[in-house]
């Protein structure tokens, strides 16, 4: 790989520095790097959608961003949200929060939705993460429920 590179960009709404080969994954650079652990791998292969993040307010699989492209961009995982977002809670509430692999990523792919989203938004929204276990209609419910208490 090649050397390490400085790059300075905004995480979680914070300017940072951080310092990695530039073709490093940003998911391998969140965890190792910056401490970040919340952001998880699958596959690693751009098919689960576990390791999403918000790249200037856009869910990416950041197991397929390479750390040199981040340089000045704003990059928000789930660590950024705190404990008391409303999605934060509301999987908790309505039984979303089924595992710790594929919940961060599924937090994070619906904060790109508007307030009040239909079941076919949140359908489309959640289209690229994956459960292997339990199912998506709790996950679905939270989302749509985000705000409210069961
Ligand atoms: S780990 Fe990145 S999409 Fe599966
Ligand atoms: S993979 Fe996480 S709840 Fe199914």
């Amino acid at each position: 790989m090649s050397p390490a590179r400085k790059v300075r960009f905004r995480l979680n709404g914070e300017e940072r520095e951080a310092e990695a080969p530039p073709m490093k994954r940003l998911l391998d650079v969140l965890r190792e790097e910056c401490g970040l652990t919340g952001t998880k791998e699958g596959c690693g292969e751009g098919e689960c959608g576990a390791c999403t993040v918000l790249m200037d307010g856009e869910p990416v699989c950041s197991c397929l961003v390479a750390f040199g492209q981040v340089r000045g961009r704003d990059i928000d995982t789930i660590e950024g949200l705190g404990d008391d977002h409303p999605l934060q809670l509301a999987f908790a509430d309505w039984g979303g929060a089924q595992c710790g692999i594929c919940t961060p990523g599924m937090i994070m792919a619906a904060l790109a939705l508007g307030p009040e989203p239909t079941l076919e938004d949140v359908r489309t929204a959640l289209a690229g993460n994956l459960c292997r276990c339990t199912g998506y209609e709790a996950i679905y419910r939270a989302i749509q429920n985000a705000g409210t208490g069961p």
